[in-house]
């Protein structure tokens, strides 16, 4: 299954970019090399692996479980990916297709929360929650653990101390993401390591960049923002910030953005930082309707290996991206589930590594994902 083909490509990709070592919070982009395999989750040490070697001896066993899914947005391109393959691993894991429930927040807290109480109305055995707001967690995890429903916060991150609440309650609530701190530093890097010379166009001894962030609720786009430019100072380089506006991860919103910063700063702009790959497609669309050449007189990264961004790193109409896996993420929620409906339990944080893809890597993450 897939999730082979990607431990070893991921494992092969950590050891060649020199990757820091994420399988924990602590551990952002700066820490040393690991040699090893990024570990796909944190599970217990006492957690057998539900992974699809076992998903025969599950088969049957969660037939009649009953799964609520909730995403804070049908549309975005990621989550759609990480969906879909939620629902099929679940089913590889012997879970009933019509057992599960995936239920659309349409970007709406109130919505959202309407759905997880009909979700525990109807006495789901287990809960997946991307959060619409992060900072609805707290009253979501009360609900939900009040109801004595195991919980699995996919994505969206809440903060610490909710995590802590659920250690210090033994809750049965985790939550299964990546550090996005290491993937803002990794979409920084690719820029370094093209050199000051290449990327420095107008040769002032600094580099100026516009950064199109996503919705704010996303700790995601925080650290995006904050550590791709961080990667750039800590090596050195001077700096200065053209423009950065919301773009809610949004390709339409990011490409207006991104045409009027191009308007407005013309050939200052030599860095466009996007703190995703939707957003770095419509960013594209504006730096070909400018007539700016990506690699030549502009450079543009993103962040999640969306296929088509893949196809423009091989063309060189994209610098770089940063792979999110949502196949490892999407497996260690499913396994999590597993693992509370088994008794097995989990930590109370599993976390994945992010992969950096340029044009070395970047047909092999695409047929990888394929
Ligand atoms: C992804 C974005 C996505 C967001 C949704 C992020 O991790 O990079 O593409 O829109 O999650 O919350």
């Amino acid at each position: 299954m897939k999730k082979k083909v990607l431990a070893a490509l991921l494992s092969v990709a950590m050891v060649a970019t020199l990757l820091a070592g994420c399988g924990s919070k602590e551990a952002p982009a700066e820490a040393p090399a690991e040699t090893e395999a990024p570990a796909e989750t944190e599970e217990p040490a006492d957690a057998e692996e539900p992974a699809e070697t076992e998903a025969p001896a599950a088969s049957g066993d969660f037939a009649d479980k009953k799964v609520g899914v909730c995403i804070y947005q049908f549309s975005d391109n990621f989550m759609t990916l990480f969906r879909t393959e939620l629902e099929n691993y679940l089913i590889s894991l012997g879970f009933a297709k019509e057992n599960i429930t995936i239920q659309d927040g349409q970007n709406d807290q109130g919505t959202q929360s309407n759905q997880i109480d009909a979700f525990i109305n109807d006495k789901v055995d287990v809960l997946i929650i991307n959060p619409v707001n992060s900072s609805s967690a707290e009253t979501i995890t009360d609900k939900v653990v009040g109801a004595g429903i195991p919980l699995v916060y996919i994505n969206r991150e809440p903060d610490e101390s909710e995590e802590q609440r659920w250690a210090d309650n033994n809750w049965d609530v985790t939550y299964v993401g990546c550090d996005a701190r290491q993937s803002g530093t990794m979409q920084g890097e690719m820029i370094v390591d093209l050199g000051l010379e290449k990327v420095d166009l107008n040769g002032d001894g600094k580099v100026q960049y516009i950064m199109i962030e996503g919705d704010p609720e996303n700790v995601d786009a925080k650290y995006r923002t904050e550590f791709s430019v961080k990667a750039l100072t800590d090596a050195g380089w001077e700096v200065e910030q053209l423009d950065d506006q919301v773009g809610n991860w949004d390709q339409v919103k990011a490409q207006e953005l991104v045409s009027n910063a191009l308007g407005q700063h013309g050939e200052k702009i030599e860095v466009v930082f996007c703190n995703n790959d939707a957003m770095a497609l419509g960013a594209l669309q504006a730096i070909d309707t400018a007539g700016r050449k990506v690699g030549e007189d502009i450079f543009l990264v993103g962040v999640d290996a969306l296929s088509e961004a893949l196809e423009n790193v091989i063309n060189g109409t994209m610098t770089g991206t940063v792979f999110n896996d949502h196949i490892s993420q999407s497996h260690s929620a499913a396994d999590a589930a597993v693992n509370y409906l088994t008794g097995a339990g989990n930590e109370h944080y599993i976390g994945c590594d992010y992969v950096k893809v340029t044009t070395e890597n970047a047909q092999e993450v695409l047929d990888s994902v394929k």
